[in-house]
């Protein structure tokens, strides 16, 4: 089968290589309609990532067709076309009993913090993903979902992450009716962030970037005020002096550890690596958020030390929540969202790219040329089923 090749940092390609077989009576093998890449690949594909390794394949957001099921598999059947979340997940340990499925216990074993993610490096448990024509999906009665018939596949294949990260980012953001929020990121996390936003009750959503072409497009998608982040000299104050002073009530990191905007985080963060990532989002969130208020973080980090101002937070009181998407969780209330017509998650996708042409993509989306904002790609033989 085709399937994308990490060669290593910023070389990717597709290649043939063996199709997976079932390897647990509880696996199920499924045909690929749709993949896309996420700007989690990037920190993959800019080798950030520990332990990601040559000849391994990404891809944690795909939909496809169940060709094969293990001898155990009781809620799938062969021809069901299904989205499958992001994380592999047990379903019945502790933490997938109290909803927690990205910090699921039993299916990563090289971590205590995350669970398993499909093609995301040996770190969360070297699942080869679905950036290919064929993937194997583990536990294949808990994650997979049934795409309603009535759903667009490109709907479909945004709940396996973007959509469900976004609007978990704002669940985790606490919004009160009434609130302000400012969501730091307009790429597809950001986005469904800002949207998700006004979901909760928010009364003000600004977005921050430095893509201009991203900033114009939230600011029609989502409705919302945009701040262009190099027209900016001190972020916090400038978020402070658009909130009367105080801070926005809520604010919601949706960048992570290649944030861009300040010179001592990119080197110490992004080319030393003397801490995990650039923690300049985290700086400017604890620091523009009011006293008392709540920063919510989706945008991924390494688990080792981060140069963060834990104590500006401390002295204000702040509430902390951060996390993998939980994606299964929010299945049922954003297919309703979707089937309603209150968030059409396909208008984000500006690039549907052949599988063989994955190296193409991976550039296009990590360069932002062509005004890319979230990239499809799609396999040889990947047919929708009518
Ligand atoms: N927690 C989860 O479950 C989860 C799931 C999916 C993605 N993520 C993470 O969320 C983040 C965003 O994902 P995405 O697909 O939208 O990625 P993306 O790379 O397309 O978007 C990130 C955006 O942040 C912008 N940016 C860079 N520095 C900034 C700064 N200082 N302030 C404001 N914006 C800045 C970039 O220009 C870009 O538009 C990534 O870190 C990704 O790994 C987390
Ligand atoms: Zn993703
Ligand atoms: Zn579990």
């Amino acid at each position: 089968m085709l399937a994308m090749d990490y060669r290593g940092p910023y070389r990717v390609r597709a290649r043939q290589k063996p199709e997976p077989e079932i390897e647990h009576p509880n696996d199920a093998i499924v045909r690929v309609t749709r993949s896309c890449i996420c700007g989690s690949d990037l920190h993959l594909y800019h080798g950030l990532v520990p332990d990601t390794r040559v000849g391994t394949t990404f891809g944690h957001e795909f939909t496809g067709v169940v060709s094969e099921i293990g001898p155990s598999v009781r809620n799938l059947k062969v021809g069901d076309h299904v989205l499958v979340p992001f994380n592999i997940f047990c379903g019945t340990c502790f933490f997938c009993q109290r909803e927690l499925y990205g910090n699921c216990h039993n299916t990563n074993p090289e971590a205590t913090a995350a669970g398993g993610i499909y093609g995301y490096s040996h770190t969360t448990g070297g699942y080869d993903g679905g950036q290919a024509e064929y993937v194997r999906v583990p536990m294949a009665d808990i994650g997979p979902t049934l795409i309603p018939g009535d759903m667009h596949v490109e709907d479909a294949v945004l709940l396996t992450d973007a959509l469900p990260t976004g609007y978990q980012a704002a669940e985790m953001g606490e919004i009160e009716k009434g609130d302000v929020v400012v969501v730091f990121g307009a790429g597809p996390v950001g986005i469904f962030a800002a949207r998700s936003a006004w979901l909760f009750g928010a009364s003000r959503v600004i977005v921050v970037d430095h893509v201009e072409y991203r900033l114009e497009f939230v600011r029609q998608y989502a409705a919302c005020e945009v701040v262009n982040l190099k027209d900016v000299a001190d972020m916090a104050i400038h978020i402070k002096k658009m909130t009367d002073w105080l801070g926005a009530d809520v604010c919601i990191d949706c960048v992570g550890c290649e944030a861009a905007g300040s010179l001592a985080q990119t080197i110490s963060g992004r080319y030393l690596k003397l801490q995990a990532g650039a923690a300049t989002v985290l700086h400017w969130a604890i620091n523009s958020v009011r006293k008392g208020g709540t920063v919510s973080i989706v945008g991924v980090y390494g688990p080792t030390f981060n140069a963060v101002p834990i104590g500006n937070a401390l002295n204000k009181g702040l509430t902390l929540r951060m996390n993998q998407a939980s994606v299964k969780r929010h299945l049922p209330r954003l297919i309703e969202h979707i089937q309603a017509g209150r968030i059409e998650p396909r208008k984000i996708i500006t690039h549907r790219i052949p599988l063989e042409d994955v190296a193409d993509a991976y550039q296009i989306f990590s360069s932002k040329l062509d005004n890319c904002i979230k990239a499809v790609l799609i396999p040889p033989n990947a047919g929708v089923p009518a």
